[in-house]
């Protein structure tokens, strides 16, 4: 299957990104609170995470192994088969509506392709790593983005549940997390801003739309468990001159680090935790670097992105051998595209 990342909108090819690029250094900060399971008091011999807590098993994008991401489905089901946080990957619509999309485009997710009313919307923007023409979610209103269908994106992957449900918008995955709650699941919410500049430089500030939605809809205050998370550093220190809740810096390796500004040293990133790509963490052979350590050491939080029953890393024939050597190496949390699986081995250490 094709290895992919994709960054503030972009696809790129399979990245290796390399740890050294990311140099040890000093001393410990405190970690938040919120990074602990409610349930992890007998589980935290076991563990090497910076707290001994178990790590968090993190949804990527709901349970989008099996539907379509980002939709209300795909995260029922995540939270159904246990994960601790879901994750919604948030952008804008033209009136200002934050959305759960993966990209700024659309195109990848939806059928917007087959919509012969939006063919003259397609349009040509600059990304940080080139040029990229596609439909772009600031370019349509959030009822003009209701009549799309949620696709499948990846090739392998059950295509049955394609046209069968809608893009969400954050009040609507808050809306579900607070119907799980109230029938006694709790998960929190990992919530990514994606490519916050580019919104920002159509007059769609991104930081004060979903800190407010948190306000308003007093999560924090009913114990929701919540990060924020970027690769936009830029974004980060808004959000962390108007808010107190755990930050996450999204992290990627050479070659695209230089290329969109993130080749920084471990020492001198500021938010409490680190987003890591597994090859940061992972060898080709199958071990592990010292990344985890190394962060750990600066009392840095490292949740580690992404693992795939269908594409386990390099040096590992299935995700379970995967998973259990980042949950060996301490990893704090994981990204997920198949939470039943992380959580079936994240048990075998309790
Ligand atoms: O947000 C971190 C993790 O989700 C990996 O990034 O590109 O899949 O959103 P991405
Ligand atoms: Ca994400």
């Amino acid at each position: 299957m094709k290895k992919y990342l994709i960054l503030g909108g972009v696809l790129l090819a399979a990245c290796n990104p390399a740890a050294e690029t990311v140099a040890p250094a000093a001393p410990a900060a405190e970690a938040p609170a919120e990074t602990a399971p409610a349930d992890a008091s007998d589980t935290e011999a076991a563990f090497k995470t910076l707290t001994g807590s178990s790590p968090i098993i993190i949804a990527h994008r709901g349970a989008s192994g099996l539907y379509p991401e980002h939709t209300l489905k795909a995260y029922q089901v995540a939270i159904d088969q246990g994960a601790d946080f879901i994750e919604p990957d948030l952008v804008m619509t033209r009136d200002g509506v934050l959305i759960a999309n993966h990209d700024g485009y659309l195109s990848d997710t939806t059928d917007i392709a087959d919509h012969e009313e939006f063919a003259d919307r397609k349009s040509v923007r600059q990304t940080p790593l080139g040029d990229k023409e596609d439909w772009w979610s600031d370019d349509f209103t959030l009822a003009e983005l209701k009549t799309l269908n949620a696709i499948q994106r990846v090739e392998g992957r059950p295509q049955d549940y394609n046209d069968q449900f809608r893009i969400a918008t954050f009040d609507e995955i808050i809306d579900l997390v607070e119907e799980n709650a109230a029938q006694g699941r709790k998960v929190g919410l990992h919530i990514e801003a994606k490519w916050p500049s580019n919104f920002s430089a159509a007059g769609l500030d991104m930081v004060d739309p979903i800190l407010n939605t948190i306000e308003e809809r007093g999560l924090v205050e009913a114990g929701f468990p919540i990060f924020i998370q970027c690769f936009e550093p830029d974004f980060l220190a808004k959000v962390a001159a108007k808010s107190d809740l755990p930050l996450v810096q999204n992290l990627v390796g050479p070659p695209y680090a230089a290329l969109l500004g993130l080749d920084m040293k471990l020492e001198d990133i500021p938010t409490p935790g680190v987003g890591a790509h597994k090859a940061m963490i992972l060898t080709p052979e199958g071990g592990t670097t010292d990344f985890v350590e190394r962060a750990h050491a600066l009392g840095k939080l490292v949740h580690v992105y992404t693992v795939r029953d269908d594409d386990p890393a390099e040096g590992f024939e299935t995700a379970e051998q995967e998973l259990t050597v980042l949950i060996e190496a301490g990893v704090d949390g994981i990204w997920t595209d198949y939470p039943e699986t992380a959580v079936t081995v994240r048990k075998k250490f309790d």
